[in-house]
Parts: structure tokens; C-alpha cells; sequence
């Protein structure tokens, strides 16, 4: 069996607000294993992208652990987790999050840079040649298409060799061409590179390729599909959104 890249244990995220406090997760538990590909689905607000936050350690759980590896994150200072998500972890987002007056090429350079490293010149060329814009590396994101910044960002969130790669909602602001190039890519990274990726999405033709899909309810683990097509992942949020309604009390 392949030793798990992310675990998961009862992760609880409540945050506090003005009259009292949200529950955003509540008692997850999951693993994802390395070199694998999985599709987090479930309703607007049920705790997908604190699930991503928690388990990428952008955000601290309430309770509960999280491993990376041998590596037990919620134990770690915050500088030490810096360093580590700096290394170990990278994460694409729907918005792009690129810095508009740099180029791709220095936007790709930028973690490297943070690390505390100089960037070789061929080795942000080969990132991007890898999502297929070596020709646009002296470009700032207001001169490519929405799919093509999305490509830098994934080249920048690659750079750094990460063990794992999260999305929250990479492909939501593309259109379907585009999306699904972005898809390939990430595929292409588990198939090829054995890189374990985590992906949140609405869309059920996205999940499809992903190996496993995971699906969320209320802030909890609300059953998974292996190796589904997009019309199965379809019929299953369908009835999702119905089974999430019903559990709201009244
Ligand atoms: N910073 C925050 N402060 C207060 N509540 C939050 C915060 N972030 C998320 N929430 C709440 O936590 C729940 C889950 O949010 P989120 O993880 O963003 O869901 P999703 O990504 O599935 O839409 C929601 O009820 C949301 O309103
Ligand atoms: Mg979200």
C-alpha cells in the first residue's frame, strides 16, 4: 500500500463571529494517499475550502491533526509551518492570486525567491515549459487568458517540487476548453511526476478526473466514489443538495 501523503485526524474548525461561533468541519477524518488525485465536492458553504486551508496549513484546525508525511503540522510553530508549506506544499486558487507587475517568468521565480534562493533562469523556463508557455515567459498576467494565468499558477505552485498540491477551485473561473487543459495538466501530474493532488470543484466533469471524489455536508465526511464518471458524480451532488437542505434543523 502507498503510504499517505495527507491524514486527516477528527479535524475540527470553528471560527468565531459576532453572535457566536460557526462550525466549518467538524470531526473530519481523512487520508489522501501519495500519488493519488482526489475531487473534494459538496453544497456552498458545507467547509470545502477550510477543509483545503486546514489540511494545506494555511489555517490551524480548532481541534485534531494534521500529518504531512511523518511531518504532524498542527504541532509546528507558525514560522515552522511557513518554511514547511514554502517546501512541501503548493496551492492554486480560482482567482490566479499572480502578482499583475510581474512577469510569468517572475511570478513562477517568486517562490524560489522566498525560499531564500536564486532562480535559475532554465529552471523557470522548464516549469513553464511543462504547462506548455515557455513562448510567454516575459508576459504580465493582464497580457495571457484566464486559462493561461492559471497555468503560470500552477507552474508557480510547482516550482518548488511540492509533495502535495491543493486547488480550491482551479478550473471554477475558466471556461470548459480551458478547464479541462488545466485538468490534464493535473492529471498528467499524478500520472507522470506520482505528485498527489487535492483538488475542491462544483463541477462533476472536473471530479471525473480525479480518482477518488470526497464529498462534504455540514462541515462533515459525507460519504466518497472511486473511479466514477462525470453522470455518477452528477447524481450524487444532486442528491447532495437535498440531503444537506434536509439536515438543516428548523
Ligand atoms: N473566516 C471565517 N469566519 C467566519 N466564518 C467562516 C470563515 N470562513 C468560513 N466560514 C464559515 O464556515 C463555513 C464553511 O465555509 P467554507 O469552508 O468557505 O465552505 P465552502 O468552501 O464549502 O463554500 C461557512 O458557514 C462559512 O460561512
Ligand atoms: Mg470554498
Amino acid at each position: 500500500m502507498r503510504p499517505d501523503a495527507i491524514e486527516l485526524r477528527s479535524v475540527s474548525r470553528r471560527y468565531g463571529t459576532a453572535d457566536g461561533s460557526v462550525s466549518a468541519l467538524e470531526g473530519v477524518s481523512l487520508a489522501f494517499g501519495a500519488g493519488t488525485f482526489t475531487a473534494v465536492m459538496g453544497p456552498s458553504g458545507s467547509g470545502k475550502s477550510t477543509l483545503l486551508q486546514c489540511a494545506a496549513g494555511l489555517d490551524r484546525p480548532t481541534s485534531g491533526s494534521v500529518r504531512l508525511g511523518e511531518t504532524e503540522l498542527t504541532a509546528l510553530s507558525e514560522r515552522r509551518l511557513t518554511l514547511l508549506r514554502r517546501k512541501r506544499i503548493g496551492f492554486v486558487f480560482q482567482a490566479f492570486n499572480l502578482l499583475p507587475s510581474l512577469t510569468a517568468a517572475q511570478n513562477v521565480a517568486l517562490p524560489l525567491r522566498l525560499a531564500g534562493r536564486r532562480p535559475r533562469r532554465a529552471e523557470v523556463r522548464e516549469a513553464l515549459r511543462r504547462v506548455g508557455l515557455a513562448e510567454r515567459a516575459g508576459h504580465r498576467p493582464s497580457e495571457l487568458s484566464g486559462g493561461q494565468q492559471q497555468r503560470v499558477a500552477l507552474a508557480r505552485a510547482l516550482i518548488t517540487r511540492p509533495e502535495v498540491l491543493f486547488g480550491d477551485e482551479p478550473t471554477g473561473a475558466l471556461d470548459s476548453v480551458t478547464g479541462r487543459e488545466v485538468l490534464a495538466l493535473l492529471r498528467g501530474m499524478v500520472d507522470a511526476e506520482g505528485r498527489t493532488v487535492v483538488m475542491v470543484t462544483h463541477d462533476p466533469v472536473a471530479a471525473s478526473y480525479a480518482d477518488r471524489v470526497v464529498f462534504l455536508v455540514d462541515g462533515r465526511v459525507h460519504g466518497e466514489l472511486a473511479g466514477a464518471s462525470a453522470g455518477e458524480i452528477a447524481a450524487r451532488t444532486a442528491g447532495l443538495e437535498t440531503s444537506g437542505a434536509e439536515a438543516v434543523p428548523c
